[in-house]
């Protein structure tokens, strides 16, 4: 018989056996200063491509108005308790009939947080006699959902259309049997490809199958569709998407989440989701705050506009300069590179301390051995001039990759914490 503390003195994680080496820089770094395209890194000034704040609401003075008023008003423990028993709001359900107003949704739930919203609506809406097709490259929180959900589950290939074919096929034949239904679920923008789910084509096969299509559009919304209500309206399928499901904590720049759907499904949704039942309501500011993103997304079509021009001059200028940028087709930009991993470590130093850029960098076993993945995160207060400045340094540390200038080095960042 083992301690389990004694275990995990010796078993740290994937990521926690890293923590060591990694601690405060690779790993917890702390930016500091106000949220913008520079931010403090280590007491000096770095350009940030890691931050979600697509359409630069986190620090827009509207923005940090009305979330100071209403801290102000309200204070941070309004509503107190659970939003069925004692902390509903007119806000909360103003917000809700905002959201669905916006998604052409008839209805919507707010969510504490999207991951664990997440989790618990698959665990609501799913019993065990139903059957939930997803794709490969699902988020963490369609897999933890997945984890809780004790029927049956069916993985195809990420966006491999005839897979997922196969996969209804079989569900169907189980769910005879069962007298269950489908759920298939998959995103609307995959956060680390930067590619957008095939919506068009699974809400398609609707017309051959029976099932309900749930997609995590968290890096969709705001960000994608004429009006940003999300790669669905990108698609020109918001109707075939059945549930939507959106966070506060990218393009809104804030916490929490929402689902949209129709009456029976939100109402459900309402009076069983166990992480919105056992769970203290939003607070007040933050409903308050959403609602004002809310407005300057829909009402402010210039910070999607300033975004896509990041976007678009950011990733058309790195495919010139010979990059690898995969297939995304979002402002999500990963910028694939050949090396090993204290390599990328190198490259990732050298990165931020000699030409002051900080990005988030992805390796195995998130991407295949062998491969590093750099993320960029354009958004709306970035400049061209960062758009350059960034694409002339990446021409560098890839001479210098390929030189094999990072496989030397010798890394010497101290851990803090
Ligand atoms: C695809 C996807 N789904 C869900 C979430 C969870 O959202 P939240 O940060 O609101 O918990 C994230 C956030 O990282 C995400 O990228």
């Amino acid at each position: 018989m083992k301690d389990i503390f004694e275990k995990i003195k010796d078993n740290r994680g994937p990521l926690g056996q890293h923590a060591k080496d990694a601690h405060g820089y690779f790993t917890f770094p702390k930016l500091e200063g106000d949220i913008s395209n520079k931010m403090i890194f280590r007491g000096k000034e770095r350009l940030v491509w890691s931050l979600n704040n697509y359409l630069g609401l986190a620090n827009h003075p509207e923005v940090r108005k009305a979330d100071a008023d209403a801290s102000k008003e309200f204070g941070l423990g309004l509503p107190m308790g659970a939003r069925m028993m004692s902390g509903n709001s007119d806000q909360h359900e103003q917000l809700e009939r905002e959201l669905s107003d916006f998604m052409q949704k008839e209805d919507t739930i707010l969510l504490n947080f999207g991951y664990q919203g997440m989790v618990s609506a698959i665990d609501s809406l799913v019993d065990r006699h139903d059957v939930v097709v997803y794709d490969s490259e699902a988020h963490a929180c369609i897999i933890d959902g997945l984890r809780v959900h004790i029927g049956k589950h069916f993985v195809y290939p990420h966006n491999d259309m005839a897979s997922l074919e196969k996969q209804l096929q079989r569900a169907e034949n189980l769910v005879k049997d069962t007298n269950g239904g489908i759920l298939v679920i998959t995103e609307g923008v995959f956060g680390m490809s930067g590619d957008q789910g095939k919506l068009a084509e699974v809400v398609a096969l609707k017309s051959k199958y029976q099932f309900r299509l749930f997609v995590d559009d968290a890096h969709g919304f705001g960000t994608m569709g004429k009006t940003g209500a999300g790669t669905a309206e990108a698609q020109g399928v918001q109707d075939g998407v059945d549930i939507y499901f959106g966070t506060f904590a990218k393009s809104m720049a804030l916490i929490g989440g929402f689902i949209s759907g129709n009456n029976n499904v939100i109402e459900y949704l309402r009076y069983n989701m166990r992480s919105q039942i056992f769970a203290k309501a939003l607070p007040m500011p933050l409903v308050v705050g959403a609602l004002k993103r809310l407005e300057l997304l829909r009402s402010k079509p210039e910070l999607r506009e300033n975004l896509w021009k990041i976007v678009n001059a950011l990733q058309k200028g790195l495919v010139d300069a010979g990059f690898s940028i995969g297939n995304t087709e979002s402002p999500v930009t990963p910028v694939y590179l050949n090396g090993t991993i204290p390599e990328a470590t190198h490259l990732i130093k050298d990165l931020r301390e000699t030409y002051d850029i900080f990005c988030s960098m992805v390796v195995y076993p998130v991407v295949p051995k062998g491969i590093i993945m750099l993320r960029l995160i354009p958004t709306a207060v970035h400049t061209l001039e960062d758009v350059s400045y960034t694409i002339s340094c990446f021409k560098k540390i890839k001479e210098n990759l390929s030189a094999g200038k990072y496989a030397e080095e010798k890394i010497a960042v101290t851990a803090v914490s």
